[in-house]
């Protein structure tokens, strides 16, 4: 089916582990499982099958360097589990805007020389995808780079917490250039996000009223330096609080939650620690509370994830989908234009990979149902389906995913299989 041509902004620690796993995984066999990707061959596309075809940054370390020499060089600090060896991609001067904020300009260095032609670049190198991985708070950066992705005519994958797949403005303008976005937020393998999102949909279900609860990360990396900025983290906090709070059918007043990024612990590297600390009413009103401290390498936590996002904003591309990817973006990212609960984003995800064609009809089927993109929509959780006009939106979709239906759809003659599955349960009642 070709390749997946990538162009990465920023050749930072996540930049590393994407570039190290595409090269450790490229003798991945088809039947293997491999942790963190959904498929080896997703899609038609291998993992061999995404090539780096450009990369950009602004930190003189980096500029200038082969793409394989950059991703090791410091500030990076994550796990090498790869040699990569020379790409043959030269790392070019991007425009830094506020992409350096008060602690990173301490210790990256501006780059000499002006801003490559981004336009130019991305259509010289025939990129398809490009991948956002700025640190936080570049929000004039982002939609600077954003302008130069739809000229360009490339699909874009946000993994930074700037609104762009969520918001209206920026889904419509995709639309109209008819190019697929996945955003916003990178939601890692296993990391705070997605066990604070579990644990809390486990207290839903089982009945315990959540009082308060917080999350406290911390990590050495830049990313943990750069947020030591509170100013540039407005959006990190939204994207991660309403990550999990999407997950509650009911308020929690804002001073019961804390979610966020807490200190800068160099010793740590490219290592998170995060604590979850979940205070409960149980029956009775007896209380229940839960601690939790998860440790991980916080960048090749989020690198699988990436590889499968940019096939999917891959086949976006070759199905002629445009505007925010419903499905892509709900189970891959923290801030989606839709929340979902993440087996229904789950099994949106796989019917998008078998039949992408499906994710424009699950978005007409939000829109013709009111269900507002762009803004966060309390009560996804499965306690609050019942009435909820985006579960109730959502529902053929969630139906179709149900295991066995899902089995027996990617074989050919799907149909029949379902008709004989159908009859088979009548039989039995
Ligand atoms: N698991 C995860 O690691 C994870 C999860 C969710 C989101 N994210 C987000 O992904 C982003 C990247 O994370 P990271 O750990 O690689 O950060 P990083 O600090 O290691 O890398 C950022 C890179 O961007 C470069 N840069 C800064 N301004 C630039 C500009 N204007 N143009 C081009 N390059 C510029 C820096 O020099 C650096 O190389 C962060 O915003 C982070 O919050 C990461």
């Amino acid at each position: 089916m070709g390749k997946v041509r990538v162009a990465i902004i920023g050749v930072g620690n996540c930049a590393s582990s994407f570039v190290q796993g595409l090269q450790y995984y490229k003798n991945a066999k088809e039947s293997e499982r491999v942790p963190g990707i959904m498929h080896v061959n997703l899609g038609g596309y291998h993992i061999r099958d995404v090539e780096v075809v450009a990369a950009i940054d602004i930190d003189k370390n980096k500029v200038g360097k082969d793409l394989s020499e950059a991703i090791v060089t410091w500030p990076n600090n994550t796990f090498v589990f790869a040699k990569v060896p020379k790409t043959g991609v030269v790392v070019q001067r991007g425009m830094t805007h506020d992409g350096l904020g008060k602690y990173l300009s301490k210790i990256i260095q501006k780059a000499p020389g002006s801003t490559v032609d981004i336009v130019k670049l991305l259509k010289d190198t025939r990129a398809d995808v490009v991948v956002n991985y700025l640190p936080v708070g570049s929000e004039e950066a982002t939609k600077w780079y954003v302008e130069q992705v739809l000229e360009a005519g490339c699909a874009f994958v946000n993994c930074i917490p700037v609104f762009i797949a969520r918001e209206r403005y920026w889904q419509e303008r995709f639309e109209k250039r008819g190019l697929p976005v996945i955003g916003d937020d990178i939601k890692s393998q296993v990391g705070a996000t997605i066990t604070h999102r579990v644990l809390s949909r486990l207290f839903v279900e089982r009945g315990v009223r959540i009082d308060r609860m917080y999350q406290l990360n911390f990590g050495g990396n830049t990313d943990f330096l750069n947020m030591l900025e509170r100013e540039r983290l407005e959006s990190k906090k939204i994207s991660k609080t309403s990550a999990v709070t999407s997950i509650i059918p009911y308020p929690i007043s804002e001073d019961d939650i804390h979610v966020g990024p807490s200190d800068y612990i160099p010793w740590l590297k490219d290592r998170k620690w995060c604590h979850i600390r979940m205070e409960g009413t149980t029956f009775g009103d007896v209380p229940l509370n839960l601690e939790m401290k998860l440790e991980v390498w916080d960048s090749p936590n989020s690198a699988g994830v990436v590889i499968d996002s940019v096939r999917c904003a891959k086949l976006g591309l070759d199905h002629g989908l445009k505007g925010a990817l419903v499905g892509p973006s709900s189970y891959f990212k923290k801030s989606p234009p839709w929340q979902f609960p993440d087996e229904v984003a789950h099994a949106y995800t796989e019917e998008f990979i078998r039949d992408p064609k499906s994710d424009a009809l699950l978005k007409e089927r939000l829109r013709k149902a009111g269900v507002a993109p762009a803004k966060y929509v309390a009560g996804a959780g499965r306690n609050a389906a019942k009435g909820s006009k985006m579960v109730e939106a959502a529902k053929p979709a969630a139906k179709r995913a149900k295991p066995v239906a899902r089995k027996a759809a990617a074989k050919p003659g799907a149909r029949r299989a379902r008709v004989a599955l159908r009859a088979k349960k009548k039989k039995r009642a």
